[in-house]
């Protein structure tokens, strides 16, 4: 079972299908935070709707770096988190925290890494890149937190095509039908303790 902390700075649907996910027995995990840097963020909106601690935390609650981090190490550490979904959060998570939770924190990525990912590559920026390129195919990534954007070891990857006629919000829409299954089913290969890290590798153990 995760103690999982879910980082989200937008409207949170990941947050939600996470949420449904447990509430239907298909993912063993208990969300006991929410934290956004942002405070009008759907995310945070939904956890208190749902009785989840939510916390707001940014530069202007906590204006001074050290401040800051060791505010989210105490948060973190209260609400006993073991694991750490970034779920659509626009900030670079402290080198600390990446250190006290290294392998435990994953991201959801809108597109097949290794392409289209690294700084600038959020939101429809990454759908346009993927029209732009000619890829006929698009997908979701998984993947394991590290201290540069995007390229840490790849836990799960789902591919879907590219159609003529496709805009970035068509692609955008789609990909994200597909984000919503494929993070619940990639954080439940980390409650069922099925993923070990290799370098850049992440190595599955079958279901049990
Ligand atoms: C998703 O597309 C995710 O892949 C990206 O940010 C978006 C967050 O959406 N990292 P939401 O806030 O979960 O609805």
């Amino acid at each position: 079972m995760l103690h999982l902390a879910v980082f989200a700075s937008g409207r949170g649907s990941n947050l939600e299908s996470i949420a449904h996910a447990i509430s239907r027995g298909n993912l063993d995990a208990e969300i006991v935070l929410v934290l956004s840097n942002n405070s009008t963020s759907g995310a945070l909106d939904f956890a208190r709707e749902h009785g989840i601690p939510a916390v707001h935390l940014s530069s202007k609650t906590n204006p001074d770096p050290e401040d800051f981090v060791s505010r989210m190490k105490s948060e973190l550490k209260n609400r006993g988190v073991d694991f750490i979904a970034l779920a659509g959060y626009m900030k670079k998570v402290p080198p600390d925290v990446v250190n006290i939770y290294a392998n435990r924190i994953t991201n959801i990525h809108p597109a097949l890494l290794p392409a289209f990912g690294g700084k600038g590559m959020y939101g429809l920026n990454v759908h346009k890149a993927v029209l732009e390129s000619g890829a006929r195919i698009t997908g979701v990534t998984v993947h394991i937190v590290t201290n540069d954007y995007d390229v840490g070891p790849i836990v799960a990857q789902e591919c879907i095509p590219v159609w003529d006629g496709d805009t970035p919000e068509s692609l955008a829409s789609r990909v994200l039908e597909l984000e919503h299954r494929l993070y619940p089913e990639a954080l439940q290969l980390f409650a069922q303790d099925r993923i070990t890290v290799n370098g850049l590798r992440t190595i599955h153990q079958p279901p049990a």
